[in-house]
């Protein structure tokens, strides 16, 4: 990991390695953001196309994928209803994923004014990853996709945060990502103990990461690569901001590590605590409400 782009010293855990008791779990909480992106620059990571439209296909994956985990985690609310803390934390997550939807769908406007055409994409991947690949699937399995995916942006959000990569974006969108990335390292264990508790079995979960990675890496691919071709880069220039991107520490080595750390049969996201980390941040931006 690059320099440290927020003091884990609030923290007194250490984030990479210590084990975090689910008593020390902090409360989630649901914030209005309401972020401005008029003003938004073309390539607002570090003028790098290749680069902002990676992350602007993740921005493009977001919306419907999170609405795809509140659908799975509503699916078995009423057979976690003798677990009222759990039913909290479900409503919470609802809460804070419904939100992220909304304020990515914000930056969405700044493409079109930029005059991208996203519907069709967008309605393409609706169709093809909802409308097609969700419903082969039964309920256990898309809880499993959506507690994978929950430990996988937590992943990436702790390299958002713990690594300076992100001081390089335009102010709003780099303020967008780490309020996302605090609120996944918020409730990432919500989707995995739901899992816990209504189907425990290890090839579930693993099944889950294997669709749900999979489907992810499909699917932002797919967006950045549409992005980038309506921009008229060609494949060398992508090549050449890909690779000016990389020396500057951009990768994406952290969702292999957590994809292998997923595959630990004990495995439980709360393993890892980086709850300090968000903790820290939103201390900083006054966000934290305690
Ligand atoms: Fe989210
Ligand atoms: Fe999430």
């Amino acid at each position: 990991m690059t320099s440290a782009a927020i003091s884990t010293s609030a923290s007194s855990v250490d984030p990479v390695t210590a084990t975090t008791p689910a008593a020390s779990r902090p409360q989630i909480r649901v914030r209005k953001m309401g972020f401005d992106f008029s003003g938004v620059p073309r390539h607002w990571f570090f003028g790098n196309a290749w680069a902002t439209h990676v992350a602007n296909g993740l921005n493009l994956v977001f919306p419907e994928g999170e609405r795809f985990f509140i659908r799975s985690v509503k699916h078995y609310l009423p057979e976690i209803a003798d677990d009222p803390e759990l039913l909290e934390r479900c409503r919470a997550f609802f809460g804070q994923e419904g939100s992220h939807g909304h304020e990515h769908e914000g930056a969405f406007r700044v493409l079109e004014s930029q005059g991208f055409d996203i519907q069709t994409w967008l309605q393409w991947y609706e169709r093809a990853a909802f409308g097609k690949v969700e419903q082969r699937f039964p309920p256990n399995i898309r809880l499993a996709a959506t507690a994978a995916l929950e430990h996988l942006t937590a992943t990436l959000a702790e390299q958002g945060l713990l690594s300076s990569e992100l001081d390089n974006a335009y102010p709003v969108m780099r303020d967008l990502l780490r309020w996302h990335a605090c609120e996944e390292i918020e409730h990432k264990s919500v989707a995995f103990d739901v899992l816990k508790k209504v189907d425990d079995r290890y090839w579930v979960r693993v099944s889950g990461m294997v669709l749900g990675l999979a489907g992810m890496l499909y699917f932002w691919r797919s967006a950045a690569k549409m992005l980038l071709k309506q921009e008229g880069i060609t494949r060398a220039q992508a090549k050449r901001e890909r690779a000016a991107a990389k020396a500057r520490g951009q990768n994406r080595n952290y969702l292999w590590r957590g994809f292998v750390e997923y595959l630990r049969p004990s495995f439980h996201p709360d393993d890892h605590d980086n709850y300090g980390l968000a903790k820290a941040y939103l201390q900083k931006i006054g966000r934290f409400e305690g």
